[in-house]
């Protein structure tokens, strides 16, 4: 059986359409207080699995998946698989300053509390919240989907990540495609000058696709989409994993004259054209 919580109810649909499996309903609404309510209808079996993706409102969508958890472990579920689309809270993983909450430590602690048997989850920004449980976690890479998407729309495509840390994404995409890719890399010539180039290919006349696991704010795009403009690309797409955009990023990117801009719908918006739902149930399948 699959639950999905209301941040995520297309993609269970899809999840469920590809597994064959039944789509549970559940009445997900607020009292006038603001207080989340939450009801499973109809029998729960001893499996479920539970989508929720926690991208903004994080908070809404942690209560009510937090709720749901221990809501079906009260009426005997004995295993909850939790597919975590895009995993909010993940980007604090350490303690910077004293006194910070590590809070992706702490959401893990509360998953596996709230009843979690295991997490599935795609692209995690930090490899290490795997270590932040106790409980088996299976991280799918949107990659493989993104590649396709570009080899169906792109023509003899350049790909390169915005910076060094988005170059891994990068190279899988391109390895699959089998084609070139590269890195913008940001060099400190003045404690007041940062230069950014394109570490070793040309980009004049090629059509790039920029490559990132989040656009959160669009700052990063839009800086790497002028760059590659002012090298000469002919195309500028950008395509990333978890579409967060941030109030104006999309417009913000789209002024920086990139030609398109495509996602997965691990989050809900505008660009969320590729469907991680086929991926998801294959995973679900293969640890079943
Ligand atoms: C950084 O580590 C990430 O991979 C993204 O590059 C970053 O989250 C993008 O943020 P923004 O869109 O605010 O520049």
């Amino acid at each position: 059986m699959i639950i999905g919580g209301s941040a995520s109810q297309k993609l269970a649909a899809k999840v469920a359409w590809s597994l064959e499996e039944k789509l549970s309903p559940i009445e997900t609404r607020r009292f006038p207080d603001g207080e989340r309510y939450i009801r499973v209808k109809g029998e729960v079996p001893k499996e479920v699995v539970v989508i929720q993706s926690t991208g903004y409102p994080q908070d809404e969508n942690l209560m009510e998946l937090f709720l749901l958890l221990k809501n079906l472990k009260s009426l005997g579920v004995e295993r909850t698989r939790v597919v975590i689309p895009y995993f909010g809270y993940g980007r604090q993983e350490r303690r910077f300053k004293s006194g910070e909450a590590v809070s992706a430590v702490i959401i893990a602690e509360l998953l596996e509390a709230a009843g979690a048997s295991e997490i599935y989850s795609v692209n995690l920004h930090e490899k290490n919240i795997k270590q932040f449980f106790n409980i088996p976690v299976h991280e799918i890479s949107a990659m493989p989907m993104i590649a396709n998407y570009i080899k169906e729309t792109i023509d003899d495509p350049i790909i390169i990540g915005p910076d060094k840390g988005a170059l891994g994404f990068a190279e899988e995409v391109s390895g699959i495609l089998k084609c070139e890719c590269d890195y913008l890399e940001k060099t400190r010539i003045s404690p007041e000058k940062v230069e950014t180039k394109l570490k070793n290919l040309d980009v004049a006349e090629r059509n790039v696709v920029i490559i990132d696991d989040i656009i959160s704010t669009g700052g990063t795009i839009v800086n790497a989409s002028k760059i590659l403009r002012d090298l000469g690309a002919n195309k500028v797409v950008v395509g990333c994993v978890h579409p967060v955009l941030v109030e104006d990023a999309l417009l913000k990117i789209f002024a920086a004259g990139v030609d398109d801009v495509f996602a997965t719908d691990t989050l809900k918006s505008d660009v969320s054209t590729i469907s991680v739902a086929s991926s998801v149930a294959g995973y679900l399948k293969k640890y079943e």
